[in-house]
């Protein structure tokens, strides 16, 4: 709700097409639906393309653009920097927006590479700003109520965590080639892209890996040239010269946690039919749950402890007030959808810049997934299970 004396946080913002859309929508009903401690305004976008970011800020509802990201970050009248540009643009950004004494929105996988990681997480520290990567999953009410039930010890000791993110968008040859698909832009494929977010989910629900062991492959390796700037999902057109494909299209791999549990894990952007299919499954002492992001408002729970004859999974439908963030929205059972994550992410940040509350996954979060990722792709170099501390 927006308070006449309500204390005001500013944001400037990178990027302005997938996730800057995505993020623009957030900021706009954060204040709407939440109680937050301090009214988000929506000062300054920044993109390189004069027309396009006018554009995105007359439809978004920004308050003015930028086109260079270095001079919104130097305007006294920003207090946060939300960097959602690809991957390759974050640490520069980053270190530029922390050395301004900025806090930051910083979206996923955090870097380019754990070094990189590592250096921006250090400097966050060092300078004491806030700081977040966009882990958005978590914030969706069935996600947080399997983390509730595991907490509990409703599901005993956890013995099995499989993960799948399974997209389609590359099985075509002629898909060109986007940045997602050059590891200097991207960092790496499905791994960095899609398994970043199965490694942050399983990390959040059951803790942390020891060690992992993967395999992953590139199916096609050359692929048009993209006329046009988008970014893959964002579409673009193709020309007819070709160029190399330098990253993974899937890579899959098996974990062994600390508590204990088996892990595995498959990403694809090769997988016929599955347009975003992020599921988990976990198998404990006591029962299992199952969640799938194309049905992200149920949770499936089979408890063991069920009488026999009725015993079997359920499908609670996580809309009631008691289940977190869905009270702010509609009432019980009137769904929520993908952009939802965002505005719940945006609160939790919003409290803990203006009011110090806890808050997590911050760029520490950010690192931990990089550290599996990277552990993952120096066992795929090696043939062999790599502990996730040595890297
Ligand atoms: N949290 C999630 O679920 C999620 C989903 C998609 C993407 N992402 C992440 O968000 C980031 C952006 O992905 P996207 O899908 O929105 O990409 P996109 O290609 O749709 O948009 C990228 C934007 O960044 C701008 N840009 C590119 N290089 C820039 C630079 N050097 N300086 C300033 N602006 C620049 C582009 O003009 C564009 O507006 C990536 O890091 C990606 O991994 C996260």
């Amino acid at each position: 709700m927006v308070g006449v004396n309500k204390k005001k946080i500013n944001v400037g913002m990178v990027g302005y097409k997938f996730m800057g859309k995505a993020h623009s929508h957030a900021y706009k009903d954060v204040g709407m639906f939440f109680d937050t401690a301090a009214d988000v305004v929506m000062k300054a976008i920044c993109g390189r393309d004069e027309n396009g970011v006018k554009e995105a800020a007359d439809k978004f509802g920004w308050e003015s653009y930028e086109t260079d990201w270095r001079k919104m970050i130097a305007r006294e009248d920003i207090d946060f920097v939300d960097i959602n540009a690809p991957s390759d643009a974050h640490k520069e950004i980053t270190l530029a927006a922390i050395a301004a004494g900025k806090h930051v929105f910083c979206e996923k996988p955090l870097a380019l590479n754990l070094a990189d990681g590592r250096e921006m997480l250090a400097a966050a520290e060092k300078a004491g700003v806030k700081h977040a990567i966009c882990f958005n999953y978590r914030f969706l009410p069935a996600v947080q109520l399997a983390k509730q039930i595991i907490d509990e010890g409703r599901l005993g000791e956890i013995h099995h965590y499989r993960a799948t993110y399974l997209q389609d968008w590359l099985v075509d040859p002629n898909t060109p080639l986007a940045w997602r698909l050059k590891k200097e832009v991207a960092g790496s494929g499905a791994h960095g892209d899609i398994n970043a977010h199965s490694i942050d989910l399983a990390r959040f629900l059951i803790g942390e890996f020891d060690r992992v062991v993967g395999h992953n492959r590139t199916f096609v390796k050359e692929r048009p040239l993209l006329t046009g700037s988008a970014g893959g999902l964002s579409g673009g057109g193709a020309s007819t010269e070709k160029g190399e494909v330098t990253v993974d299209d899937a890579t899959g791999f098996l974990a062994d946690f600390k508590n204990g549990a088996m892990g595995m894990f498959v990403a694809s952007r090769f997988a016929a039919g599955r347009k975003n299919h992020n599921t988990f499954e976990i198998h404990g002492s006591k029962g299992t749950i199952r969640w799938d992001l194309e049905k992200l408002n149920e949770l499936e729970v089979y408890f063991r402890e069920d009488e026999p004859n009725l015993a079997g999974f359920r499908r609670i439908l996580a809309t009631e007030p008691s289940h977190k963030y869905a009270g702010n929205w509609w009432p019980t059972g009137h769904i929520i959808g993908y952009e939802h994550a965002f505005v719940h992410i945006v609160y939790e940040f919003i409290q803990h810049m203006t009011t110090d509350s806890p808050f997590t996954p911050t760029f520490l979060d950010g690192v931990k997934c990089q550290e599996v990722l990277e552990a993952v792709d120096l066992s795929i170099e090696r043939g062999a299970w790599v502990s996730v501390d040595e890297v």
